[in-house]
């Protein structure tokens, strides 16, 4: 579904080149759920932003579903928005629009009509628990509430991936374990990719495959007999 082949990407440091990601490579499959892990700076976003279509300035080659992705600016648009989904450690949502209108944006920007999108982002929003909440704002919402409007926004196009970056760094125990549930849940009914970048050691055991990057090496990929479960 999704592979990254030598992915090398060098950022420009105040004039001094600085190596984020050292020829990284390696498959993630359709509905599979990888984990990200490794130290603070090891490159975990980096890869993410490239693997998101939100970074095309590195070398190597990515391709998604069989495709090679072009590095071009609009194509690069066109496919992130409509095959990729995203959720944020700082959840992101627009603050002056309501739950039910953060959930009906990507449905906007793939111009689908009114009633089409009301109907999906409405479904959305009962699928995370939050039915009685869609005519909030987001500053009017909990944690774990805003993140959950969060992962209907990322869902509701049913995108083929969803790029997730530390989206229970935030959160108490509780409230992460319920939105890893969430994730998991819908990630199995609409047979969604995940990758998600965690340091967060209660989640781990949650995933089948997790790629530790240190220094901006792959350095192992660890195969278990555990699945992206609930719980
Ligand atoms: N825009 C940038 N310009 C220059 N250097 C950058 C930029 N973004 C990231 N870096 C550097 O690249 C390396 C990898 O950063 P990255 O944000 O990918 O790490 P990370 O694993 O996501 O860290 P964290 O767990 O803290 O989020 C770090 O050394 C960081 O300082
Ligand atoms: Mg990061």
């Amino acid at each position: 579904m999704l592979k990254f082949t030598q992915i090398h990407k060098t950022y420009n440091d105040n004039g001094q080149p600085h190596t984020a990601l050292q020829e990284v490579s390696a498959e993630i499959n359709a509905g599979e759920s990888v984990a990200l892990c490794g130290p603070s700076g090891s490159g975990k976003s980096t890869l993410l932003n490239i693997c998101g279509l939100l970074d095309s300035d590195y070398q190597g080659e990515l391709s998604l579903d069989g495709q090679i992705v072009p590095k071009c600016a609009d194509s690069l648009t066109q496919i992130r928005r409509a095959h990729i989904g995203f959720i944020f450690q700082r959840y992101n949502l627009v603050p002056v629009m309501t739950v039910l209108e953060n959930i009906e944006l990507p449905l906007m920007m793939l111009n689908m009509p009114s009633a089409q999108r009301l109907e999906l982002a409405a479904k959305m929003a009962v699928q995370v628990g939050l039915k009685d909440h869609i005519n909030k704002r987001p500053d009017q919402l909990s944690g774990g509430q805003q993140q959950r409007v969060a992962i209907a926004r990322a869902l509701v196009k049913r995108p083929k991936l969803v790029i997730a970056d530390e989206p229970t760094a935030n959160l108490d125990t509780t409230t992460a374990n319920l939105v890893m549930d969430m994730m998991a849940a819908l990630g199995q009914q609409y047979g969604t990719t995940f990758l998600m970048a965690t340091h967060d050691d209660r989640m781990l055991h949650r995933f089948a495959r997790r790629f530790n990057l240190q220094d901006g090496e792959l350095q192992q990929v660890t195969t278990t007999n555990s699945f992206w479960r609930a719980g």
